[in-house]
């Protein structure tokens, strides 16, 4: 068994950790060494130190280890799997106060799900389909957990919800690759045999034991939209339960930000805007609140709440930094209305942070 470096955040530190680096105090002299095991005591003077985030040294088994009577494919697909989170969680662009509260707590979810052979082996079956199908999985699992985490959901359940997150779109391995990937506009014909990936998944998912009937129901409902202008069914609003209206917010999101064979990617915040356009009528009022909270970005027309303690509406974005919105000043730190006209661009101003957001497009938030 050997071992590799993790930079973990102070806050994730635990008892029984191993550091994998010196750490130093201000004079230059070693608190620390590199290879001791942690103990509370020493987690505090870390912590008093200042100190932000420390390499720890994670244990690695070798595949055989590791997997022990698993069959080799599963040994593929979850290393394969733990790879492409990685890469989804270091591209996440989410709120500061955010991450430290759930991304610790999705990483634990994460490895429960991965525990699952059931999982692992279905999560194999997407790869067949194509590398964008897993790939596409993961980053709605994650962003899922973190909805769900927002939400308020138990830690149980939200074992359901990200097992139906990543296997959501299983029913496509049923589906002809070259209907899946063909560059031009799908036929109608075409398009209603896409659609039945949805009820091919319910029907998959049902049958493996060990997966809930929560999580098969995401795959059936995650294109339900509240309007009742989704498929399969059209089922209306009061029909569609937390989890698939999680998973059909982060679904759509995650597609419109990916590049695909038929369609280029859009920018992030215009994937947020076009959600927020959608609220009521396709997507949870709720939801895409906590999403907006979630996400560093905010579409023109939300309202944010600096650290200054003034209100304001969001009216440009810094395409190179979209979590530094220009805000239109509406309240100020009093709570009084402004009445002249005051821009702050937080992109200029580096003390200048959003605390909060409250979306606000054309009246459609109740
Ligand atoms: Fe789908």
């Amino acid at each position: 068994m050997g071992s590799k470096l993790i930079k973990i955040n102070v806050a994730e530190l635990e008892d029984g950790m191993i550091l994998g680096e010196n750490l130093f105090d201000a004079m230059g002299n070693i608190l620390i060494s590199d290879g001791i095991t942690l103990k509370k005591s020493y987690i505090k003077k870390i912590i008093n130190h200042d100190i932000d985030k420390v390499y720890i040294k994670e244990k690695v088994k070798s595949e055989n280890e590791e997997e022990g009577k698993s069959t080799p494919y599963i040994i593929k697909t979850r290393l394969e799997a733990k790879k492409l989170i990685g890469e989804a969680m270091e591209a996440l662009s989410l709120n500061g106060a955010i991450v430290e509260k759930v991304l610790v707590i999705v990483n634990k979810l994460i490895e429960d799900l991965l525990d699952n052979d059931e999982i692992i082996s279905s999560l194999g079956k997407l790869r067949s389909v194509d590398d964008y199908t897993l790939e596409h999985s993961v980053n709605v699992c994650i962003m899922s957990l973190i909805l769900g985490i927002s939400y308020g959901i138990k830690y149980d359940d939200l074992i359901d919800l990200g097992t139906g997150a990543i296997l959501h779109d299983i029913g496509k391995m049923m589906i002809p690759q070259e209907i899946l990937n063909k560059p031009g506009s799908l036929t109608i014909d075409e398009y209603e045999i896409v659609k039945r990936h949805t009820e091919y998944g319910y029907e998959i998912l049902k049958n493996i034991k060990g997966i809930s009937d929560i999580a098969a129901e995401v795959a059936l409902n995650h294109h339900e939209r509240l309007d009742g202008n989704g498929y399969p069914y059209g089922k209306k609003i009061d029909q569609i339960k937390i989890y698939s209206r999680i998973v059909a917010i982060c679904d759509v999101y995650d597609a419109l930000t990916s590049d695909r064979v038929y369609k280029k990617k859009i920018e992030h915040y215009k994937a947020l805007e076009y959600i927020c356009k959608m609220v009521n009528s396709q997507f949870d009022n709720e939801l895409v609140k906590k999403l907006l909270n979630c996400v560093k970005i905010y579409p023109i027309g939300s309202m944010v709440k600096l650290n200054t303690n003034e209100i304001g509406l969001v009216v440009d974005i810094a395409k190179i930094n979209p979590s530094k919105p220009v805000v239109r000043i509406l309240i100020d730190e009093k709570g009084d209305k402004v009445a002249d006209y005051l821009e702050v661009d937080t992109n200029k101003n580096i003390d200048i942070q959003v605390t909060n957001v409250f979306p606000r497009f054309q009246g459609n938030f109740g």
